[in-house]
């Protein structure tokens, strides 16, 4: 049986990738440009918004660990039913289970690729991830000024690790199991972006100030690092409710894995390299 790893370049695809190579899975990883990618298996390029490239992509594969596009979400249905799949796992988003969801654009992508794959003839498991720790990367060129710029510093989220994801995703698409459901994965406790830069100051050995960012500079700042304006609002809602209301956390991936989610502190040991 033959897993499809798509986004194999990407932090969680990558994740996914090595959890399978380590159990011994026969794996083939995509990109939309699979000459440049450097994994340890086959790999072929397919892009998931354009599904005349999808059947060398899925050929001979009965699972697949899918990144949202939800452009193509119909093609990659069609392609992935003649093909013969049995299983994907969704990169979803916990964004989807938010009370206010219905007014997140966020939320909306991912509901429609998950509707299409509850939808699909094959079974599927969805992935609803909440914030992710890479998303402290994006405050790189500001850490290399000795500051962390955020907005709402006292945001509480449940930062998760990447490799927790891939170990989650991995299990499940090498046993065939939690079909049908929704996996909602967290890490292990909420922590605040100040405590998750006095973390980072810690791990780097760098003294590191927080500078607090109004709504409007964030999303001013956001904007400009490429996300679509109507992004923000939501993003913004979510994090000042969180100065109030920690996001949850979830034993998910103990339970689905066996060990314990890492927590912002491994993550960031993980990632000294990519501070330096
Ligand atoms: N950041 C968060 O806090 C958060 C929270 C919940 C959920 N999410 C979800 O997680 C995803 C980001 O995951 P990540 O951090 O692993 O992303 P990443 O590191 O930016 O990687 C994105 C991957 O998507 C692939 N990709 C992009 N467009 C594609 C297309 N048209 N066809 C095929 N592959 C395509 C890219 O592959 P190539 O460039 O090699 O083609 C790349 O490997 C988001 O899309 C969002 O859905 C994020």
């Amino acid at each position: 049986m033959t897993i499809l790893v798509t986004g194999a370049r990407g932090h969680v695809g990558r994740a996914v990738l090595d959890a399978l190579v380590a159990a011994g899975q026969d794996v083939r990883a995509s990109s939309r440009d699979a000459t440049t990618l450097d994994v340890p298996t086959a790999k072929v390029s397919a892009d998931l918004e354009d599904p005349s490239t999808l059947d060398a992509a899925l050929d001979g594969v009965s699972a697949v660990f899918l990144y949202t596009r939800p452009s193509g979400i119909d093609g990659f249905v069609k392609a992935a039913e003649a093909a013969g799949v049995r299983h994907v796992v969704l990169l979803s988003s916990g964004a989807t289970l938010e009370p206010d969801s219905a007014h997140s654009r966020i939320a909306r992508v991912h509901r429609a690729a998950e509707e299409a794959l509850i939808a699909a003839p094959f079974a599927e498991t969805i992935l609803h991830p909440g914030a992710f720790a890479t998303n402290v990367l994006g405050w790189r060129a500001d850490i290399a000024e000795g500051v962390v710029r955020t907005p709402y510093p006292d945001a509480r989220i449940g930062a998760v690790h990447e490799r927790d994801m891939g170990d989650v995703a991995a299990k499940v698409l090498a046993d065939g199991s939690h079909l049908g459901e929704a996996l909602q994965l967290t890490g292990p406790e909420p922590i605040s972006f100040r405590e998750q830069a006095a973390v980072l100051a810690d791990v780097l050995g760098l003294p590191l100030a927080v500078e607090e960012l109004t709504p409007e500079q964030a999303t001013e700042r956001m904007v400009a690092l490429g996300w679509p304006p109507e992004v923000p609002p939501g993003v913004l809602r979510v994090w000042e409710r969180t100065t109030r209301e920690p996001a949850p956390v979830t034993d998910v991936v103990r339970e689905v894995t066996g060990h314990a989610p890492r927590t912002f502190r491994q993550w960031a040991e993980d990632h000294r390299a990519d501070f330096a």
